[in-house]
């Protein structure tokens, strides 16, 4: 059978590791696809750069349009990132009657409807299996594993740079600026680490879980998105002491008034195997109510853990590339006609348990006070905790951890306590998901 020709697009982290997956596993790929699978060119910036794969059997180009418009491609893999140049040449690939596989989640999270339209029209596949949680398959999961569900709960720890940093700041102490130096040495980090320290990485994430998950349209705008740079270590400390770990998750959460999604740090209690996901690993947790729990685990980053993902796609695009484009598995899980418009909560409606520590004077009184606020919003509270001053402070921390509630009532309960002449500084709260 005529082999499959494939155009990279980007040869750094991820395409090097692709070419070289592809390379080296070229007869084992070549029996699960039933042709062979062959890289025959591939654009990047700088002809002098050092890669990680031999380039000596294709054509390489500084001109990534040369690749996008070449006949002999069969499938585009883009793998440059970001969302002006990928976007051009992505519709121009689709618009060639070229498969595309992209590992670029800004791009889908943001543009995917547009993208997936115009790839329909053309009767071509656009898979992103990379784009989500490195070389988790968590895509496909959902999409066709779990197909027979009706998904209740996705929630995940979906960047590993953002995993990589608190792991090592909480288990070594490790400044945050090393950690993350460290991390983009070693290809885990997006090109402006911004990304993944301020949470937007993990919202594009998660903009493209809950839309396979739930049914609905990308939307990106609509994720409530919080980084982990404003996490104090004595926030780590006090929710360890507390039978807690702190992980940034991705929550995306269905009930009968809407769909939450939302970007955050999250405290989890200790004995959950998602609280024990460490360094760049990944884990995603799904709820459909067939299946219950199912927990998803693996590499979140790096180069060959992620071109796993890619090459799996570009297996899954030579195993159908004869099928009817409308047997295929649509691109964002439902059929495209079938997707549904779900209001999406603001942030007041969110629900969830709240882990809250104020500092206030160390005076009689003061603990009553607070606990009034809670019970004027008809907040129950599950613990709380007086944490005496540490060397050089005259204050003493108090915590509240609160059953679950709605964000709204939370807010107006601290704005209320903020105000009062006892209390020093802007409460600290952070969301407590319990995933049981
Ligand atoms: P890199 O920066 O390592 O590689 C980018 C590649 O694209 C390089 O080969 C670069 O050329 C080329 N390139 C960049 N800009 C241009 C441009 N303007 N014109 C032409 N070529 C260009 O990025 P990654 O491999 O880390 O990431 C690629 C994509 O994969 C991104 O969308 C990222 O979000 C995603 N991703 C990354 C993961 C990771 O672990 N790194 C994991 C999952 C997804 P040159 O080498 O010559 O500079
Ligand atoms: N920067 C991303 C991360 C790459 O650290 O998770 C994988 O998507």
């Amino acid at each position: 059978m005529k082999s499959i020709k494939v155009g990279i697009l980007g040869l750094g982290t991820v395409g090097g590791g692709t070419a070289n997956v592809l390379q080296r596993n070229a007869d084992e790929i070549s029996r699960r696809a039933g042709r062979n699978i062959e890289v025959i060119m591939a654009s990047v910036r700088d002809l002098a750069r050092p890669r990680l794969c031999d380039c000596s059997s294709l054509t390489l180009t500084t001109d990534p349009f040369e690749v996008v418009n070449n006949p002999d491609v069969d499938i585009v893999v883009e793998l440059i990132g970001g969302e002006t140049l990928a976007k051009e040449l992505m519709l121009l690939a689709i618009d060639n009657g070229k498969h595309v596989v992209t590992a670029n989640k800004a791009l889908i999270a943001l543009h995917g409807n547009e993208i997936f339209a115009a790839a329909q029209e053309q009767g071509v596949s656009v898979l992103f299996e990379s784009a989500v949680a490195g070389g988790i398959s968590i895509i496909k999961s959902i999409r066709e594993g779990l197909a027979g569900n009706r998904i209740e709960l996705v929630a995940g720890i979906i960047n590993g740079t953002g995993n990589f940093i608190l792991t090592e700041m909480r288990d070594k102490g490790r400044p945050f600026e090393d950690v993350l130096a460290e991390a983009q040495a070693l290809g885990y980090a997006e090109a402006d680490p911004t990304f993944d320290v301020e949470g937007i990485d993990a919202a594009h994430k998660l903009t493209i879980l809950a839309s396979i998950a739930f049914g609905i349209p990308l939307q990106f705008d609509k994720v409530y998105t919080e980084g982990i740079t404003d996490l104090s270590l004595t926030d780590v400390d006090y929710a360890e002491q507390l039978g807690y770990r702190i992980k940034h998750l991705g929550v995306a959460k269905a009930s009968k008034d809407g769909i939450e999604m939302r970007v955050h740090p999250t405290l989890i209690p200790a004995k959950r195997l998602i609280a024990n996901v460490d360094g760049v690993m990944n884990a995603v947790m799904v709820r459909g109510d067939a299946v219950g729990n199912t927990l998803h685990y693996g590499a979140g980053a790096g180069a060959e853990p992620t071109a796993s993902a890619v090459v799996a796609d570009i297996v899954d695009v030579a195993r159908t590339i004869t099928a009817d484009p409308h047997n295929r598995v649509p691109h964002l899980a439902f059929q495209p006609d079938a997707l549904i418009d779900l209001p999406v909560k603001s942030q007041d409606a969110f629900e969830c348990a709240f882990y809250l520590r104020f500092e206030v004077n160390d005076v009689a009184g003061v603990m009553s006070q607070l606990s009034a606020q809670f019970a004027d919003q008809n907040i129950s509270i599950e613990a709380i905790t007086q944490k005496e001053p540490k060397v050089d402070e005259d204050f003493v921390s108090v915590i509240f951890i609160t059953q679950r509630t709605t964000e709204g009532r939370v807010n107006r309960a601290i704005k209320q306590i903020e105000s009062m002449a006892d209390v020093r500084k802007k409460a600290i709260k952070i969301r407590v998901e319990h995933l049981n």
